[in-house]
């Protein structure tokens, strides 16, 4: 196990945040000599977007971005589970329990449709008395927070750190009240939420924490898999997650009791097939389970047991392509990433996430997003959900207990105004790599320009 070096929160953290977040986004950033930024040739040339030539030909680099990746192997291996008789079809669900256990040394997995009943299943298994309190970020997708409503549960929106993307524990601290009885963070883009802290501010309130990975398969802190901390955790393999099963869920669980909840709510055979105790209080359903079927496709299974040999080298490619272009371009001044501490071992899900300070910058990111594309930079610009505004937590009629909306949560602006996504490289592909490095170089040494 890794010890916890760095802490984002600690002055000692504190230096390591300024350290990769960019040294220049507070004004002490190192000399050209160093590498970094505003090499004089980038300033002679010309920006595409005023007419000059693109420094990536983009069309030629397409594979590099494919996602999901399925190749002969995994052709192979449907072809071999399409070809068997309809009593093996099933095989690969307990295949793939098993194995997902074994990756992320936790005791119990259940397969799932997808990550959305996986939540589901995981809440009901949570077992709280209807008008317990739920803490959920704000920044995520909608499944993290309403399927609490179909067992009375209430959700309370926390921010998030607009250092991290991630749950906000001191925002949490502010918004705790005596009916909350859960706390859900999610890892937001494949980067673990400080679970240490997260953790012990749950163990003061005698709180359960259930984790969201669905952006996170692989993810670490402290050499302790995402969805190991907390009681329960679960996982999407949807088509675009870093591991994709085109869909398909997991839910992983610390104890017997939670994992057999959250099986015989969606699964009506486990009853008969072993899947629960010998003295389970749930063997009695057989024929039923508790009312609905949420199995995952045997062949979602196939899929993503191919796709978990390749997880950790596919983890690691991304984040040494990742590495190599935000060392140099987070010196550029105005321009950090998401703060990740030395005891986390994060992946990324979606995208390269930047953070552009407009006034260290001296530019919009809208003029910066506009000269990177036209120079050939593959990236996107987008707001990620602040489920607090949506209609459904503002009609009463879908909840039987009152819930308490937030005005604004600044992290959550912060960070949507600020992101910019740059595309994953899914290959090694070191000319490229220097090709993007170039881009931003060439459109920082002119942003004066831009407007
Ligand atoms: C944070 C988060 N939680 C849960 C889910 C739900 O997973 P699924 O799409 O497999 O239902 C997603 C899907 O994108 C997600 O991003």
């Amino acid at each position: 196990m890794r010890q916890q070096t760095n802490d984002s929160k600690s002055p000692s953290g504190r230096r390591e945040f300024l350290k990769s977040a960019g040294a220049v986004a507070t004004g002490l950033y190192l000399a050209p000599s160093a590498g970094a930024q505003e090499p004089a040739a980038a300033k002679t040339e010309t920006l595409a977007v005023n007419g000059g030539k693109p420094v990536i030909i983009k069309a030629k680099h397409r594979g590099v971005f494919r996602w999901p990746q399925y190749g002969q192997s995994e052709k192979e291996v449907l072809r071999a589970a399409l070809d068997g008789d309809g009593g093996s079809f099933y095989r690969s669900l307990p295949e793939l329990e098993a194995k997902w256990r074994e990756y992320n040394e936790v005791p119990f997995a259940k397969t799932h449709m997808n990550g959305s009943s996986a939540l589901l299943s995981m809440y009901f298994a949570l077992d709280l008395p209807p008008g317990s309190e739920v803490m959920v970020p704000s920044y995520t997708f909608f499944s993290t927070i309403t399927s609490l409503r179909f067992f009375g549960l209430v959700p309370v929106f926390v921010d998030i750190d607009p250092r991290t993307a991630t749950f906000d524990v001191e925002h949490a601290r502010k918004v705790m009240n005596p009916r909350v009885r859960a706390v859900v963070p999610m890892h937001s883009w494949g980067l673990p939420c400080e679970m240490d802290h997260i953790c012990d501010f749950a163990k003061e309130h005698d709180l359960s924490v259930l984790e969201d990975c669905a952006h996170a398969h692989g993810a670490s802190m402290q050499g302790k898999k995402v969805g190991t901390w907390g009681r329960m955790g679960i996982f999407s393999f949807q088509a675009t997650k870093p591991l994709p099963g085109i869909e398909g869920g997991m839910g992983v669980y610390q104890n017997r009791e939670d994992y057999e909840r959250a099986t015989i709510l969606g699964h009506y055979k486990a009853p008969a097939s072993g899947e629960l105790a010998p003295d389970s209080p749930y063997r009695k359903y057989v024929g039923t389970g508790l009312g609905m079927k949420l199995r995952m496709h045997p062949l979602a299974a196939v899929l993503i047991l191919k796709q978990l040999e390749k997880l950790d080298k596919q983890n690691e490619i991304i984040n040494s392509q990742v590495r190599k272009i935000n060392d140099r371009i987070c010196q550029l001044p105005g321009l950090s990433e998401p703060v990740c501490r030395k005891d986390q071992d994060r992946v990324y899900y979606s995208g390269n996430t930047l953070f552009l300070d407009k006034a260290k910058a001296g530019v919009s990111r809208a003029a910066v997003v506009k000269a990177l594309r036209a120079e050939g930079v593959s990236l996107s610009v987008w707001e990620y959900p602040e489920n607090h505004k949506y209609a459904i937590y503002s009609e009463p009629q879908w909840w039987h207990h009152p819930i308490d909306l937030p005005k604004v949560l600044p992290g959550c602006e912060e960070v949507n105004s600020r992101a910019i996504n740059v595309s994953l490289f899914r290959q090694e592909a070191p000319e490229l790599v220097e090709q993007y490095i170039k881009a931003f170089e060439k459109v920082w040494a002119h942003r004066k320009e831009l407007t």
